[in-house]
């Protein structure tokens, strides 16, 4: 037993395992599994770490990556929409807010078209009766937007119920721009207007 614990290896031993590493180099350089990312080797050298947003540690004075914006700033494509959520709020946005695209605007027309599309006719359906794909599919039926109350809103109004929600309508003032939500309106009077189906 004076020998337990140590490991011997005869020159059949080390052959074995030089060839046990050949083999498994040689798999290494030719079979490629193409689903798996390759191997990088100093990444940092290509990509750099991102900051993580407000997060300490950024090479700021305070640490954060986040930038507060500076008093009075408006960015770009973020006017403020001061109106509250309440019926009342969206028939005050209908009396002082005009549409800023014309109706004879035939691009503005085109891509309001587009974002109705996209956005609206899911559900109130391409010719806004409120048979879209998901009414069809159990959520709630929404009303026509042919139908009398639609027909009498002012513009300003569409874009508060579009821009704030309504009822079971939810707020696409994140997916859809201010200019394509105004857009999407003019489409929707030229739908009410001229009866396209
Ligand atoms: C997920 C489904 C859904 C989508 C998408 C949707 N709506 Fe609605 N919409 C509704 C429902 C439901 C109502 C009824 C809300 C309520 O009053 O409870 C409604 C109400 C409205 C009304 C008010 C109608 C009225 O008579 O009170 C307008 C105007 C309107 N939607 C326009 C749009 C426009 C424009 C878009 C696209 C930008 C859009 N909606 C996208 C479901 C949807």
């Amino acid at each position: 037993m004076s020998t337990a614990g140590r490991l011997t290896f005869g020159p059949y031993a080390v052959a074995l395992l030089a060839a046990g590493a050949c083999v498994f180099a040689l798999r290494l350089a030719l079979v490629t599994d193409h689903s798996a990312p390759n191997t990088e080797i100093l990444p940092e050298m290509v990509r750099s770490a991102a900051w993580v947003s407000q997060i300490d540690g950024a090479p700021t004075p305070d640490g954060l990556s986040d930038r507060p914006l500076v008093a009075g700033v408006v960015p770009r494509g973020m006017l403020p929409f001061r109106y509250g959520t309440t019926p009342e709020e969206a028939v005050r946005a209908g009396a002082e807010l005009t549409n800023p695209f014309r109706a004879d605007d035939t691009a503005a027309r085109e891509r309001g078209a587009v974002v109705f599309a996209r956005f609206c006719a899911v559900c109130h359906g391409a010719d806004g009766e409120g048979e879209g794909l998901a009414v069809r599919h159990g959520m709630t039926r929404p009303p026509s937007l042919r139908a009398d109350r639609a027909l009498q809103m002012k513009d300003g109004q569409v874009f508060h119920v579009v821009t704030k929600g309504q009822g079971n309508m939810a707020s696409y003032a994140v997916p859809i721009a201010p200019d394509d939500r105004w857009k999407a309106i003019l489409h929707l009077r030229a739908l009410q207007t001229t009866g396209t189906r």
